[in-house]
């Protein structure tokens, strides 16, 4: 039976691996740090961050030669870490992750947000962070999902998989401290190719983490064209934040 008698612990940490390059991108910069709708894309993740209910402090994974995170109006928050990040998505967590359990209880629940995703919504932030303990945002995949096989050198459809279950994961990613630091130990020492994310590594170490459906807009600056849709967005929220708040010119 639920009672109301156990309040939900919402206190957390968010670790925001932002030491990429951004090859796919091809910019002359790492993406984190192109201009969209007037600031680097790093800068609205991390007002966005900021804004969450019941954040306790952001660590954020940078590369050893960087240059520009320190220019970033959010670098002066106090509740803004950093930490230098590694050759892998999963090294640069795993820093942040070893940096915190000096700051943290083991137990301490742990968001683990790309800084290349600017756009998530709080509501789902919400739904997060009151999900099971281990737990992951995702979006339901909308499009028919074809399996491939090679044949003479193209690709060709092997199979169509049930829609229902495909989900593709998004950040953020939640586990407590100690157990999701552990898990990508373990998993990097295992089959670091197939720890991807923080969920394939608790995967691997037998946990089942929850799936908690996304909103769309959540998608991970990548690509050039994702540079457009994400610069459109952006400026369509912040007008929305203007009309909201009253302070349209
Ligand atoms: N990241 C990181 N450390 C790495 C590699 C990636 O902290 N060694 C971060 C990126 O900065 C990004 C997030 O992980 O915020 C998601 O990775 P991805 O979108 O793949 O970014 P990049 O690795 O920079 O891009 P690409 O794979 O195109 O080079
Ligand atoms: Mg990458």
């Amino acid at each position: 039976m639920t009672t109301a008698s156990h309040p939900v612990e919402t206190s957390y940490w968010v670790i925001v691996p932002a030491a990429g390059t951004g090859k796919r991108m091809g910019a002359d910069k790492p993406k984190q740090y192109l201009s969209l709708a007037g600031k680097p894309l790093i800068q609205h993740t991390l007002e966005n961050i900021l804004g969450w209910p019941g954040l306790t402090g952001i660590v954020v994974a940078i590369a050893a030669d960087d240059q520009e995170f320190s220019t970033l109006v959010a670098a002066r928050d106090p509740r803004v870490h950093t930490v230098t990040g590694g050759t892998e998505r999963a090294d640069s967590v795993l820093a942040a992750l070893d940096y915190l359990s000096e700051l943290a209880t083991p137990e301490t629940s742990v968001l683990v947000h790309d800084a290349a995703r600017p756009l998530v919504h709080k509501s789902d932030i919400e739904s997060l962070v009151v999900a099971s303990p281990t737990a992951l945002l995702a979006q339901p995949a909308s499009d028919t999902v074809k399996q491939s096989r090679e044949e003479s050198g193209k690709p060709v459809v092997r199979q169509t998989l049930p829609r229902q279950q495909i989900w593709l994961a998004q950040t953020p990613q939640k586990a407590p401290l100690q157990m999701l630091r552990e898990a990508l130990q373990a998993g990097l020492a295992q089959n670091p190719q197939a720890i991807t994310d923080e969920a394939s590594a608790l995967e691997l170490a037998g946990y089942a983490p929850e799936l908690v459906p996304a909103c769309r807009s959540n998608f991970k600056v990548t690509h050039p064209a994702d540079l457009v849709l994400a610069e459109v967005l952006l400026q369509h929220r912040q007008t929305l934040e203007q009309l909201q708040s009253g302070t349209e010119q």
